[in-house]
């Protein structure tokens, strides 16, 4: 097999980039491990940035999330039962889309389907060859082997593809924070209990209250990384989150049987560079952020416009600065928003053994926040996306 644009990985990045390089007449195959239900049936993230949104728009995805996504002008930061209210509106100008990572993704996989660019689910022991020199990948398919040759490879593979492992360890620098905690989260079929995200700092642990649309709600609450998921029953998990949201949102919160339940671990980790010859890494496949500021995806979607515009450069123009600049362009981005989500990821949640002194710099922050309208600019620019 042939193609100018391998893709390894059919999540939202892998998916986002073969929807643009069709678009644009490049040619491109995704080679996916898992099958399509499976990458369907993954619960993630729920928050677009309005660049994302954009990027959406641009690949020709947007009609069904601004028909059924819910766009969201501020959400609320607690601390201790004492609520802020972000107006990301009146601070920035913009909002967020509240829609899930498995619709975005649905959308795309509609798309690529109608458009008949080739995508191999349940592709197994994907091997990259020769990525300074003209690249290949071999895997297997129900059990026979097959072998691709391309132009370029995008390593969309998540944390734990084998793209990033194909750099040669000598150019390849990894950064990396693990925290002491997880998220356990619910998915359940009841009207959310706040009409707009709550973040809620509580000294029993962090707990946010979420939603993808207004019968379906997401709620997440710190727990040890080591808790077993049996132990956790609905009600157990209710009665959690009533301890660590504010009162009136504990009293709207309606109880119903979790239709999933997942503990994340919870990690910042950046690779650098993201090219080597002519491999590319993006989205989780070269960075991870804690999922406190809600940039997991809109970052993965960011790498991949930067990443379309490089490869559409070469093949348009003929001009390989976009390939050159492609890893330092997306690695100001990444380091940026790090510190963003490990900053909010500090800020909200309880860290086990922690001192006093940790605490009250903690409640310290929030006040800040409360009493400086700049402050809370800051966090509402991140929040809504970087926009240079
Ligand atoms: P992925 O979505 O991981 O896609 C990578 C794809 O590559 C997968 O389909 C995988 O099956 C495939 N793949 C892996 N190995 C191979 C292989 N060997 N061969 C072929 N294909 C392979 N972000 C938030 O903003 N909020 C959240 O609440 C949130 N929750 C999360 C919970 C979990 C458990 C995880 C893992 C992530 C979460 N994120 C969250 C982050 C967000 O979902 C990711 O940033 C986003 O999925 C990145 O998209 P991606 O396409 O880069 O990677
Ligand atoms: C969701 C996840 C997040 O990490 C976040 O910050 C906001 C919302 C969600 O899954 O809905």
């Amino acid at each position: 097999m042939k193609t100018q644009v391998a893709i390894i990985g059919a999540g939202p990045a892998g998916l986002m980039l073969g929807q643009l390089l069709t678009r644009a007449g490049i040619d491109n195959l995704i080679l996916e491990r898992q099958s399509a239900d499976y990458v369907l049936g993954r619960i993630r993230a729920g928050v677009l940035e309005q660049g994302t949104v954009d990027l959406l728009d641009e690949a020709g995805a947007g009609a069904r999330m601004h028909a059924e996504g819910l766009p969201h002008s501020g959400f609320s930061l607690c601390f201790d039962g004492d609520e802020l209210r972000i107006d990301l509106e009146a601070l920035t100008g913009r909002a967020v889309m509240v829609y899930g990572q498995t619709e975005v993704t649905r959308d795309l996989m509609a798309l690529r389907q109608s458009s008949g660019a080739p995508t191999l689910y349940g592709a197994k022991d994907v091997a990259l060859h020769d990525i300074d020199g003209s690249p290949r990948i071999t895997f297997t398919r129900d059990g026979a082997p097959a072998q691709l040759s391309c132009d370029f490879i995008a390593g969309c593979d998540g944390f734990h593809g084998p793209s990033r492992a194909a750099m040669p360890p000598e150019v390849l620098r990894l950064f990396e924070r693990v925290y002491p905690f997880g998220w356990l989260g619910v998915l359940v079929d009841r009207p959310p209990a706040a009409h707009e995200l709550v973040y809620a700092h509580h000294e029993r642990g962090f707990a946010l209250c979420s939603m993808r649309s207004a019968t379906r709600s997401r709620y997440y609450i710190q727990c040890d990384t080591t808790e077993n998921l049996a132990d956790w029953s609905d009600d157990r998990f209710y009665d959690e989150l009533s301890r660590r949201i504010p009162a009136a949102t504990a009293a709207a919160l309606q109880r119903g049987p979790a239709i999933e339940k997942s503990i994340a671990p919870l990690r910042s980790f950046v690779a650098e560079p993201l090219r080597h010859g002519r491999l590319f890494l993006a989205g989780d496949a070269a960075h991870i952020v804690p999922p406190t500021g809600a940039k997991g995806l809109n970052l993965a979607m960011h790498d991949v416009r930067c990443l379309y515009d490089a490869l559409a450069e070469h093949y348009r123009a003929g001009s390989d600065a976009g390939v050159e600049h492609y890893s330092a362009r997306v690695l100001d981005r990444i380091w940026r928003t790090e510190r963003f989500s490990w900053s909010l990821t500090t800020l909200l949640h309880s860290f086990p053994g922690a001192d006093p002194f940790t605490r009250r710099i903690q409640r310290a922050e929030f006040d800040a926040l409360v009493s400086s309208p700049k402050l809370q600019t800051v966090l509402a620019e991140n929040y809504t996306g970087l926009v240079s």
